[in-house]
């Protein structure tokens, strides 16, 4: 293969094979293909497309450029879950244990946080003695014993997706439909699940900005992941306004407990009612939505998900005392309030500005390598259609440095636009694809 030709072909236009994706990556994995010119490649890609056959081949390539797990040893039906991201979205804290508590088995691989969006190992992370550092045996040993495990992804799994979503994000590729589609795709196929569910975040704090864009996306990665003979349900849902009211890894893990012991916000239990129903229907075609959606609040009203928490915390060397007594989670050191200037009704809230003011009080990183402070975050008061009075509170700011809380507020702020007349909130899920 002559890689000039390719990105030539690719930047004409031209449909590439199956073989020229497939050497491509797998060259550029093994360090014989360079950076530029695979960056030249992504670029090409992200102006010109990839077709459906294109982005199956290049998922497959990056499966193929690492191991897979091998699930054999769990009996049951095994379910996967991804979000493509989201500020205050912590669903697959609530979301796992309530599968796991329906009988399924969740093996669940996560990432951590970057840029104004947060991670599941990260807030997990922000409880006493949790380790998301499993290796295959005991992650495959949990799930047998418990239902579940959320663990970080190895270093063997899909290494050219690692090395290539690094290199789009310096070269401006990350935003393109058929290649998130294929990162995405790719790790949940390494990872062997039967079903697999995703939630397409969209609006102000999510990749996809708008309802057209997160339909293509949701149908490539239907696609993409039926071409595999895997069973997946997309659901497009909305990112306009943090999800729940914490954004920031303790405080998130205190919203999670909350939901899970009955008591969260509405719109985090509903969601996860929602997308655990979806994946119920998958399993048992036979019964509605609604059916699958009333087994689904069963397990969170009967305590039956909170045990499975429990159980996966002391598993994976938490304290699960947490639970009782969520103050022994970090607790950040500054609690100052974002009173609001005007009166009226929130109209709009930048919902990555919130996740930022998050991210530059701690709790996020710019780079990989960046450490974060479990403590802090942002606690939202008011959501889109709430009325404000002036000198109300709009949101809370959790804080350990007071330079950083400083420039919290301005974002946190600027984030709110309030107008004259109440407008109903966005609905949570737009659309289900399945
Ligand atoms: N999430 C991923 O895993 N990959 C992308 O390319 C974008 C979001």
């Amino acid at each position: 293969m002559n890689v000039v030709d390719v990105i030539a072909a690719k930047r004409d236009g031209k449909e590439l094979s199956e073989l020229e994706i497939r050497q491509l990556v797998l060259n550029y994995d093994a360090g014989r293909v360079p950076d530029y010119q695979m960056a030249a490649f992504l670029m090409a890609a992200y102006l010109q497309g990839l077709s459906l056959g294109e982005t199956i081949a290049l998922t497959r390539a990056m499966v193929d450029s690492g191991t897979t797990l091998d699930l054999s040893k769990i009996a049951g039906i095994k379910v996967d879950k991804h979000s493509s991201g989201g500020v205050g979205d912590k669903t697959t804290l609530v979301l796992v244990p309530m599968l796991a508590a329906c009988g399924l088995k969740v093996p669940k691989m996560s990432g951590r946080g970057l840029g104004f969006t947060g991670g599941t190992l990260d807030k997990l992370e922000s409880i006493p003695g949790f380790t998301t550092a499993l290796n295959a045996d005991r992650f495959i040993q949990q799930v047998q014993h418990i239902g579940a495990a959320i663990a970080g992804q190895t270093d063997d799994l899909v290494p050219a997706d690692k090395k290539i979503y690094a290199l789009r994000d310096v070269t401006a590729t990350v935003d393109s439909i058929p290649l998130i589609a294929a990162s995405i795709m790719s790790k949940k196929i390494a990872c062997s699940s039967d079903i697999i569910l995703i939630d397409v975040k969209v609006g102000s704090g999510a990749f996809m900005k708008d309802l057209d864009q997160a339909r293509n996306l949701s149908r490539m990665l239907l696609a993409v992941g039926q071409s595999f003979n895997r069973q997946i349900v997309v659901v497009i849902t909305d990112m306009n306004q943090p999800l729940g009211r914490a954004v920031g890894n303790s405080l998130e893990v205190v919203e999670a407990i909350d939901t899970l012991k009955g008591c969260g916000p509405s719109d985090l239990r509903e969601l996860c009612v929602q997308l655990c129903g979806f994946v119920l229907n998958l399993v048992e075609y036979s019964r509605s939505d609604e059916e699958c959606a009333a087994r689904a609040s069963a397990v969170l009203d009967s305590g039956d998900a909170l045990e499975v928490f429990r159980e996966i915390i002391v598993a994976q060397g938490g304290n699960s005392r947490v639970i009782e007594d969520t103050s022994l989670l970090p607790l950040a050191q500054i609690k100052e309030e974002v009173a609001s200037l005007e009166s009226g009704f929130v109209e709009a809230i930048n919902c990555a500005a919130i996740g930022k003011a998050s991210a530059v009080l701690g709790a996020g990183r710019e780079r990989k390598e960046d450490r974060i402070d479990p403590a802090v975050g942002v606690v939202v008061r008011k959501k889109l259609g709430d009325p404000v009075e002036r000198g109300e509170v709009l949101a809370e700011i959790h804080a350990n440095d007071g330079e950083r809380a400083s420039a919290a507020r301005k974002l946190i702020a600027d984030a709110y636009c309030l107008g004259p007349q109440q407008r109903p909130g966005p609905s949570l899920i737009y659309e289900v694809i399945r």
